[in-house]
């Protein structure tokens, strides 16, 4: 960034602003307020009263550490370790991939199919397969006050991650996490789960190269990687799903570009019923949603 000191922050913010864009990152102004928030432990509004401040070198060196980082294109989440899902706060390392906005989909896609078959008040058990953060679990349950839920990852570091979250978000008591590929370390509730809900990872692997840096170089392949035509994993989880459901539960998943007629079509071909799709802000089909 830059080298001479005393430096105000306002002109921190510029300087590194320019070292970010110059490593590709297009939303530059905005890492770089939030890096330097971070490293201030300030909120980023309170950023814009303090432009005069000078910095001391304490200071100084931790925002230069934390924008070198992100001239790397080290995604933001993974430098504040921190991402916004939900309006909720998830604690986020590079064991799992970093929530997005277009999941939203997803846990909104749930809770309406909640709200037309009996309510969110009601008790319900939701399985959650590939939790990563918990973030969807969790942003459900946080909507549900009577649901319990498990969710289940094949990484013990995201297991751990999640079971961080839904402490900090005081969900611990209505939620367990456990590593499992699946459903092999899970057992069916009696009568089955209400909801089974998924954002496997999905990318096609001819596909995984045209991955953004930021993603390629820092998110887990295990997070990203769905084989070859992205498919892989659709099919693993909706081959056994139908046998841990409730009569009349719902199988929900989050889908790539492209994939909603492949994936509505093997949830057909197992039996399940009139899926329903929704479609994310930029228009594309985003969230299949189908009946036992
Ligand atoms: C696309 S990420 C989704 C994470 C989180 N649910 C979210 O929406 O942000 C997929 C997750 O599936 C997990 N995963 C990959 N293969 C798995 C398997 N065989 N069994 C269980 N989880 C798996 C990965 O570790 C990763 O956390």
């Amino acid at each position: 960034m830059m080298d001479q000191q005393p430096i105000s922050l306002g002109v921190c913010i510029k300087l590194g602003t320019n070292q970010i864009e110059e490593a590709g990152s297009v939303t530059a102004r905005s890492d770089a307020e939030i890096l330097a928030a971070h490293a201030l432990n300030i909120p980023r509004n309170q950023l814009y009263f303090m432009f005069d401040h000078m910095l001391n070198s304490g200071e100084y060196a931790l925002i230069k550490t934390f924008y070198d980082r992100r001239a790397l294109l080290e995604p933001v989440a993974y430098i504040t370790g921190v991402q916004e899902f939900w309006s909720l706060d998830f604690k986020v390392t590079p064991s799992t991939l970093i929530p997005r906005p277009d999941s939203e989909i997803l846990v909104e896609a749930v809770l309406k199919y909640l709200k037309a078959t009996g309510g969110i008040n009601q008790k319900r058990t939701i399985l959650d397969l590939g939790t990563g953060t918990g973030c969807i679990l969790l942003s459900l349950l946080s909507e549900c006050p009577n649901a319990i839920g498990i969710g289940v990852d094949v990484t013990t570091d995201a297991v751990q991650l999640a079971k961080d979250n839904a402490h900090n978000l005081g969900l611990g008591d209505r939620t367990q996490f456990r590593q499992s590929d699946w459903f092999d370390a899970v057992e069916a509730p009696n009568g089955g789960f209400d909801v089974i809900v998924s954002n496997p990872p999905y990318i096609p692997l001819p596909d995984m190269d045209l991955l953004m840096p930021d993603v390629k170089n820092f998110e887990p392949t295990l997070a990203l990687l769905g084989g070859h035509d992205g498919l892989e994993m659709y099919r693993s989880i909706i081959k056994r799903a139908g046998s841990y459901l409730a009569s009349n539960g719902c199988l929900a998943f989050e889908v790539g570009v492209n994939q909603v007629k492949a994936v509505a079509g093997l949830m057909q071909s197992e039996g399940f019923r009139n899926p329903t799709i929704e479609n994310d802000l930029g228009g594309i089909a985003r969230v299949v949603l189908a009946k036992k």
